[in-house]
């Protein structure tokens, strides 16, 4: 039997591969048989991932990006392009989360979450889905989160749960739009991922971690793993019937 979710061949594109979740999709796509393209901002991370990827005998590149800003996205999709013949599967991961009031929100940091979340999805779905519509082929994950369809608890964060949902409806209207043409764009949406950025948090906020872990059905937080494999599924075409579509993955989180 042919397997589906085999990535020889391909290359993939992972914003914000240098660590966290992003570093994990870079791995498990490149585990898969995937060329890895990490496009960050931080180049420090991001070489050490490049390395990590190549001495898994993977090709790997390092393309510096701000998602937030499109002309910087302009550049990255020129640059890639100008490299590389195609990207096969893109992967929106890159994304910051903030936690303050919504009263006492400015300006500057609803623009930042936006810009990170929203637009920046938006803008590398514009530039790589365009030469993708244009090769009749491509998979599109976006990385959204539990947040976009519910509101967590204790801490407030009014920006980033908008952004998220707002990435799920884009993920929708993309994959409608592009269905007929050889473009499918898919979201993964993860719960509480123990990434060791969040680690250190919950480590300094024992009310925040007993309430996470109390209100995912599971008992626990899940792994970075949890996430990438899930990616791997909706890059492959082993979803070939899936676009348009969020696949949550939060240990039940949202059902209760
Ligand atoms: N960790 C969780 O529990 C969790 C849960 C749900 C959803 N998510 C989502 O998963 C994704 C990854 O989260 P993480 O926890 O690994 O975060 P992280 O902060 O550990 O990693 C984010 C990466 O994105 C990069 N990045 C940030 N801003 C960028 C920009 N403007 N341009 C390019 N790169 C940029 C960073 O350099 C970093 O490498 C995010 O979209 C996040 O919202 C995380």
């Amino acid at each position: 039997m042919k397997n589906l979710m085999d990535l020889s061949g391909r290359v993939a594109l992972v914003t914000g591969a240098g660590r966290g979740i992003g570093r994990e999709i870079a791995r498990v796509l490149a585990s898969a048989g995937a060329d890895i393209i990490v496009a960050e901002y931080n180049l420090e991370t991001g070489k050490d991932a490049v390395e990590e990827i190549k001495g898994m005998g993977r090709k790997s590149y390092l393309f510096e990006v701000n998602v937030a800003d499109s002309a910087s996205v302009k550049a990255l999709a020129e640059q890639v392009y100008q490299q590389l013949e195609a990207v096969d599967i893109l992967v929106n991961n890159a994304g910051v989360s903030g936690n303050m009031l919504a009263e006492e929100t400015p300006d500057e940091e609803w623009k930042r979450v936006m810009g990170i979340n929203l637009d920046g999805v938006f803008w590398c779905c514009r530039e790589f889905g365009s030469r993708m519509l244009e090769r009749g082929k491509g998979s599109i994950v976006n990385i959204a989160s539990m947040s976009g369809h519910i509101v967590n608890d204790p801490q407030p964060q009014t920006p980033y749960n908008v952004s998220k949902a707002a990435v799920i409806m884009l993920t929708k209207s993309l994959g409608v739009e592009w269905a007929k043409k050889g473009v499918r764009v898919n979201s993964v949406s993860p719960g509480y991922i123990a990434t060791d950025l969040v680690k250190g948090v919950l480590d300094l906020n024992p009310v925040w971690k007993e309430r996470w872990t109390s209100m995912t059905p599971v008992g626990h937080l899940g792994e970075t793993t949890d996430v990438a494999h899930a990616v791997w599924y909706l890059a492959s075409d082993a979803a070939k019937f899936a676009t348009g579509t969020d696949l949550l993955v939060d240990g039940g989180y949202t059902s209760w």
